[in-house]
């Protein structure tokens, strides 16, 4: 019998034999909390915070919750494959670490350590934040040739964007994922209340600062005058008088595939197919931009319907446990990213605490596809699942 993510089970029960036990929760859904106990408030409320009263961040999980799957049985189980293959690459599992911005505020070793995890868990694929607090080149260099993927806030002065995705493709990022629902940050109590802005201190803007076009756009050195640099970063960060047609200039400027994230509504999913997208995530960031949005997993089967023949649909947006991805793959998307999940695994315990949360993930998933019946993430489909009326 081959060796499945599932195995690790055995490894922890075998290592409690020496009488050791998993330095962090195995149930991710206790993630938090712990974090909460151990971190400090400022970047507690900004990783664990949400738009509003967090209304979205609390209806993505109910619409997970709500979806029930029905196990199958006698169906040779024995032999699984989790593997993948998404938008031409070829991924471990149908599973991503989602881009999150200034990892440095949970750990000091920061997008790097999550990015080695990453690698060092069969090359499940990091997508890096442009509003990371490692510059992208620090970051390839700690992953070798694993697989990456580079977020781009799509920043008002062409010139750095454009130097931002040569960068990337030099760098050896493979995948562009172009975040769309965060033309303005949102109404975010928790950091409000704290007053709380790590890129108001130079934190999370590594991308820019180390940035030739950025860096022309100002009248002095970053060193020299870095109150400058951080305005000329607010200015710039996001567009919001962006719209479709210009989705060309990305086009033009990047020859791999290219995934518009934040996508909720069918007819968006069209045009980004319209517009020559490779795919899209259906993501509300986490509950992070609008208070009082449609969960994720409500959104999901209703643009996978529309588009899943012409992109590739992808998902994130409450996903804690393995079968919380079993769920999403049912309900069309043919991979997920993972939020919040990692970035506490960072916090609590380094580079170590990210390869706990991938394995637990996967481990759990892989188990859940064996006990529901599925041997690969590809036979599972929309009739694995009910809604619980409750
Ligand atoms: C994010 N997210 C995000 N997305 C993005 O495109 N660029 C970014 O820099 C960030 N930064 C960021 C910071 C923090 C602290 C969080 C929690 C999230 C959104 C992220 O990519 C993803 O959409 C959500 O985290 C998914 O939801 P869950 O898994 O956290 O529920």
């Amino acid at each position: 019998m081959g060796k499945h993510w599932a195995d690790f089970q055995y490894e922890i029960y075998l290592n409690g034999m020496t009488g050791a036990v998993p330095r962090l929760p195995t149930d991710l859904t206790r993630l938090e909390e712990l974090t909460e106990q151990r971190l400090g408030p400022g970047p507690v409320g900004y990783v664990a915070g949400s738009a509003g009263n967090g209304s979205t961040a609390r209806a993505n999980r109910a619409a997970l919750e709500r979806r029930r799957i029905v196990p199958r049985m006698l169906r040779d189980v024995r032999e699984r494959d989790l593997s993948v293959e998404v938008l031409g690459r070829a991924l471990p599992a149908p599973l991503a670490l989602a881009p999150v911005g200034v990892l440095s505020i949970m750990h000091p070793d920061a997008e790097s350590a999550a990015a080695r995890a990453a690698a060092a868990a069969q090359g499940v694929p990091f997508v890096l934040s442009s509003a990371s607090s490692t510059p992208m080149e620090q970051v390839a260099e700690a992953m070798g040739d694993a697989e990456r993927w580079f977020q781009l806030y799509w920043p008002r002065d062409p010139e750095v964007a454009r130097s931002f995705l040569n960068r990337a493709r030099a760098a050896g990022f493979s995948v562009l994922v172009v975040t769309l629902d965060t033309p303005l940050l949102a109404w975010r109590p928790r950091d409000l209340d704290q007053a709380y802005l790590p890129f108001l201190h130079g934190v999370g803007t590594a991308n820019y600062f180390s940035d030739p076009a950025f860096q022309a756009g100002l009248a002095k050195p970053v060193h020299e005058d870095p109150n400058a640099a951080v305005m000329h970063f607010v200015g710039m960060f996001a567009d919001p008088a962006k719209t479709w047609p210009d989705l060309a200039f990305l086009r033009e400027n990047w020859d791999g595939p290219i995934v518009l994230k934040g996508v909720l509504h069918p007819d968006d999913a069209r045009q980004a197919a319209d517009a020559g997208m490779d795919g899209v995530v259906v993501s509300n960031h986490g509950g992070r931009q609008v208070a009082g949005s449609v969960a994720a997993a409500d959104a999901l089967p209703r643009v996978a319907d529309a588009v899943g023949d012409r992109l590739t649909v992808l998902f994130d947006s409450g996903i804690r446990t393995g079968d919380d991805i079993f769920k999403a793959l049912a309900l069309g998307a043919r991979a997920v990213l993972v939020g919040r999940p990692y970035v506490y695994g960072l916090g609590l315990d380094g580079r170590p605490g990210v390869e706990h949360v991938i394995r637990c993930l996967l481990a759990e998933l892989d188990l859940t596809l064996a006990l529901s019946g599925h041997a690969t993430p590809g036979t599972i489909g929309p009739a694995d699942l009910v809604e619980d009326p409750a």
